[in-house]
């Protein structure tokens, strides 16, 4: 079962394809989901569509994150986020396990939602099995008044727009964004100082110009993409901040261009995967400049001693690496929706060079509104 959509309802600006139009949004699409959201008195988020009071949001303990697909792999992102900023345990689950597995439900975990469409089934069957169980739910969802919006307790909208391609983008990164206000709202109600919250509050204002400065980048990721898009399969390795865009950036690859890509924790390769490692299965490694720069660059030289092709996306050059996409640096916390936004340029030119249905790729709906 698919929910059709009419891509004539939708101006596509332009572009050839609606999916590099939605990523080419993105700086606008950050800026909406910040919008009015940061004070820069208090180095607080402005989130009154949480329904929360300080009390009743200093009252949880933990954080659990639901969504299906891309939007788990942002709400991994969204996890670090939490844990880091507000020093709360934090975790992702796909909705149908979470849904499927009968979870104890607490009173003292506050459970998020994630949906772009917000008519996702599995999501919205586990926000259903968590009302029915007396959890607190909120949604990060972009279209306004749709199932999950209406069901939760509170939420916040991404405000990123229509998203038509059915390969999610602008989304994601709008999803991660307002994960980052969600964690900085729950760690200045606690013990993240205001030092801190500024640090945070200035990262996310200084996202939509770095975007730009990504996008900027396309001609060289789209020739990067021709060069190893022949692959017949590529690994896609990152630790920490780094291994939830490794897992989007994977997904993206496998969803569009049907070349088949697994992400891995980068330590997790000498368990198993470095096996596959050859020169026909070449690596793209998200290698941020946080404190375990030395860790993933050893990593690099692993691969390269199986004769991996590597491909690096951080913020540097490595001569580990065969080829290096550079992106700016924002604070450790906020690097991830950054680097996301590479691989997303990756995918789309790898599928374009195969010349794939780029917006419509097969067997895949935009809204999965079944089980
Ligand atoms: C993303 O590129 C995918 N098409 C897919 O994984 C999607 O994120 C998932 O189906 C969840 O959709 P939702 O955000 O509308 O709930």
């Amino acid at each position: 079962f698919t929910v059709d959509w009419d891509a004539g309802h939708y101006d596509n600006g332009g572009y050839e394809h609606y999916l590099l139009k939605e990523i080419s949004e993105q700086p606008d699409t950050v800026a909406r989901t910040l919008r009015g959201r940061i004070d820069d008195r208090f180095h607080i988020a402005h989130l009154g569509g949480l329904n929360m009071d300080a009390r009743e949001t200093r009252s949880f303990r933990r954080v659990k994150i639901i969504g299906c697909g891309s939007a788990y792999y942002s709400g991994q992102i969204g996890a670090q986020l939490i844990e880091e900023l507000a020093r709360m345990p934090a975790d992702a689950e796909p909705a149908s396990e979470f849904r499927y597995r009968g979870p104890v439900v607490e009173p003292d975990t506050l459970y998020v939602t994630i949906s772009q469409s917000g008519e996702t089934y599995d999501t919205l069957a586990a926000v259903q099995e968590l009302k029915r169980k007396g959890g607190r739910v909120l949604g990060i969802v972009n279209t306004v008044g749709s199932a999950i919006a209406r069901e939760t307790d509170g939420g916040i909208y991404l405000h990123a727009g229509p998203e038509v391609s059915v390969a999610s983008t602008k989304a994601f990164t709008s999803t991660a964004v307002a994960f980052a206000l969600l964690a900085l709202h729950l760690g200045r109600v606690r013990d993240l100082s205001p030092a801190d919250g500024r640090r945070v509050c200035e990262g996310l204002r200084r996202l939509p110009e770095q975007i730009k400065e990504i996008l900027t980048l396309e001609e060289q990721i789209r020739e990067l993409a021709i060069k190893y898009a022949d692959a017949p399969g590529m690994m896609f390795v990152g630790r920490v901040r780094g291994y939830p865009v490794a897992r989007e950036g994977a997904q993206k690859l496998k969803e569009i261009s049907y070349v088949h890509a697994e992400a891995y924790p980068a330590s997790e390769l000498k368990h198993g995967p470095l096996a596959l490692i050859s020169p026909e299965l070449p690596t793209v490694a998200v290698v941020p400049d946080d404190e375990l720069l030395d860790k993933n660059l050893t990593t690099l030289g692993e691969i390269r001693a199986r004769h991996g092709r590597i491909l690096m996306v951080g913020h540097r050059t490595s001569e580990a690496a065969d080829d290096c996409v550079v992106v700016p640096k924002n604070e450790n916390e906020l690097d991830p929706i950054l680097l996301t936004i590479p691989l997303q340029l990756f995918a789309y030119h790898a599928a374009v060079a195969l010349g794939r249905d780029v917006d419509k790729p097969r067997n895949l709906a935009k809204s999965v509104t079944v089980e």
